[in-house]
């Protein structure tokens, strides 16, 4: 009854006039009569009467089956849409601004595209080729069943209906494989590659060049019964997309780590720019916001925040500003973000909080120095964000940044749960989305040896402190202690000649980064460590064993003496055991 229930139900939320969906349903129009429905979210659509047109049209703004991709379309990017149909999809991206390229091999349905490209005037968004995809260019043969327009295929046995139907034929088309695609358009990114191309997504996809998909930022596919579509996924994967498979409908979405949002789309979530994007309304930290990429200023717009020298909008996820997407990240940063991701996924917030409040929040305090209620701090790669929450219980204002959204998100709960207040930034520390001296203090626990470049973040952290400011940081310290617990189990690199290029070797290039535990890490020395700090400008450093309560013996409570002296040790003025070093710089 339900399952019934909801398409109607949703033909009311969906069509301006639903009376009209429901006749077709029962077949009480003429078949093939163009209709032009209009939709509630401003779009027009001809479509035809008695053929699979409006059941294409349920999925994609009733189901809302594209939706994952389409909430990460903004202005300026290219989609390319492969068995585009009618346009449905083609119109709903246009309508978020992109530019969308269409591959269609039934001249009928680029007929009918185009006639809905005119009438909501994205003639110029919207391009359409009468072309089938393949693996590779040439002509293909396709069945075709009339009513059936969306279901065109070179396979037709994922369509056992078909078989002894009359109305099956087969026809010859050009084809075209996704190489030429790219090639021909001259695109070195596609920020979105749709396909709904009736088993043909397989071969796509495994004859792809790696070069080729790495030039796609985000993928949504509907995938059919012709091949294994695990495959695929770990072929994606193991180039460092993060892909989600379901089952019902069959869709995978693989995007680039910065870019995936965990959330599968709500009723609030936007299919066409139509049901607008939570704006923040977070007035303080709009004011030390900044785009990321050209550090200028940044308004609310319709769907996030703009930047209209660089011409982009950032999106909003659940009042989190996301700005990861806009850089391109190294493949470095992409497992990185895949482990952390992982890693997060099931976090229990609230059980873990005791724990990082006795192991950590002391020793962070011994560094941090007076902090004043009214002072910015941010919280930099701050996952759990438990700092943060102890700083806003003060009435301290705390930004939180991190690369994954979801625990933010998972955070941000919590601290609302709980009465707290604090301001969270997807954001990578490459480039922080921050103006210039927003924060009175920084601190950073476990972030900095995430990044290949650590002079970068340091940089960042100089430019957004004010004078006389402070930053406080903890890493891997480059130890006898790290070197066999870590560098040489989960790749952590020491940041020192001969050694780092080893175990760079072994754990990136031979292992292919599969014992990296958090993806890619590094460990310095305390003289490193004081000698990049001053070279970003910070005026004095001081360095030494961050002593924090080691999880090393945290259960191995009669070697915990043991080890607590050796950590200590001194031995010609190094502390060659030491596993974690902080570093506290003023600017
Ligand atoms: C060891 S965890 C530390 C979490 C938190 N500071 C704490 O003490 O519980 C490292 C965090 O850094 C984040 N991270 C890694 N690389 C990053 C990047 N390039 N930009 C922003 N955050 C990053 C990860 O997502 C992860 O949440
Ligand atoms: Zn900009």
């Amino acid at each position: 009854m339900l399952r019934k229930l909801r398409p109607a139900l949703g033909a009311l939320r969906v069509y301006k006039n639903p009376f009209v969906r429901f006749l077709d349903y029962f077949g009480f129009i003429r078949r093939e009569k163009h209709l032009q429905i209009a939709l509630r979210n401003g779009l027009k659509l001809w479509i035809r009467a008695g053929t699979s047109d409006f059941a294409i049209a349920d999925d994609i703004f009733n189901y809302r089956v594209y939706d994952r991709a389409l909430m990460h379309l903004t202005g300026g990017q290219v989609v390319i849409d492969i068995g585009s149909h009618v346009g449905m999809f083609a119109m709903a991206a246009a309508a978020r601004g992109a530019t969308v390229l269409c591959f269609e091999p039934l001249r009928e349905n680029v007929e009918l595209l185009n006639e809905n490209a005119k009438l909501n005037g994205y003639e110029r968004r919207i391009t359409s080729h009468c072309l089938a995809a393949a693996g590779a260019t040439g002509v293909v043969e396709l069945f075709i069943e009339r009513a059936n327009t969306g279901g065109s295929t070179r396979f037709p046995s994922i369509h056992p209906e078909w078989q002894g139907n009359e109305g099956v034929s087969s026809i010859t088309v050009p084809c075209v494989s996704l190489h030429d695609i790219l090639q021909r358009h001259d695109l070195k990114i596609c920020d979105c590659l749709k396909m709904d191309c009736e088993g043909a997504e397989f071969e796509i996809l495994q004859s792809a060049a790696v070069e080729d998909l790495r030039r796609v930022r985000m993928m949504i596919l509907e995938y059919h019964p012709v091949s294994d579509i695990r495959h695929i996924k770990a072929r994606l994967e193991d180039l460092g997309f993060v892909v989600h498979l379901s089952g019902n409908p069959r869709i995978l979405f693989a995007a680039w780590p910065a870019l995936e949002v965990p959330e599968t789309p709500t009723s609030r979530s936007p299919t066409v720019g139509v049901i607008r994007r939570a704006l923040i309304g977070d007035k303080a930290l709009m004011d030390i916001l900044c785009c990321p990429k050209c550090r200028g200023g940044l308004s609310q717009a319709e769907r996030g925040l703009a930047c209209s020298a660089c011409d982009v909008t950032y999106g909003v996820v659940d009042g989190i500003p996301v700005f990861a997407p806009a850089e391109t990240q190294g493949h470095d940063v992409r497992v990185n973000a895949i482990k952390w991701k992982e890693f997060w996924e099931g976090f229990d917030w609230e059980a873990q909080r005791e724990s990082y409040l006795l192991a950590n929040l002391p020793h962070i305090y011994s560094h941090l120095g007076s902090i004043q209620p009214r002072d910015w701090i941010l919280e930099l790669g701050s996952g759990p964000s438990y700092l943060s929450f102890d700083l806003a219980s003060k009435g301290i204002h705390v930004v939180s940044i991190d690369l994954d959204i979801s625990v933010l998100q998972n955070a941000k709960e919590n601290f609302s749960k709980h009465g707290r207040e604090g301001h969270f930034v997807q954001g990578s520390i490459y480039r922080l989305p921050f103006k210039e001296r927003a924060f009175d203090a920084s601190a950073g626990i476990g972030v900095l040896e995430h990044a290949r470049d650590i002079e970068i973040p340091i940089q960042e952290l100089f430019r957004v402190t004010k004078d006389g400011g402070y930053t406080f940081q903890t890493v891997p310290h480059l130890s006898f202690t790290t070197f066999l617990a870590s560098s040489i189990r989960f790749g952590t690199i020491p940041h020192v000649p001969v050694l780092e290029q080893l175990v760079s070797l072994v754990h990136m290039k031979i292992l292919g980064m599969r014992y990296m535990r958090y993806g890619y890490e590094e460990s310095y020395t305390y003289g490193f460590l004081e000698k990049v700090f001053r070279r970003a400008g910070f005026a004095s450093v001081d360095v030494g064993l961050y002593d924090y309560n080691q999880t090393l013996w945290r259960n191995r409570k009669q070697l915990a003496p043991f080890f607590y002296r050796l950590i200590r040790m001194k031995f010609v003025g190094l502390e060659p055991f030491s596993d974690i070093a902080y570093a506290r710089s003023v600017k």
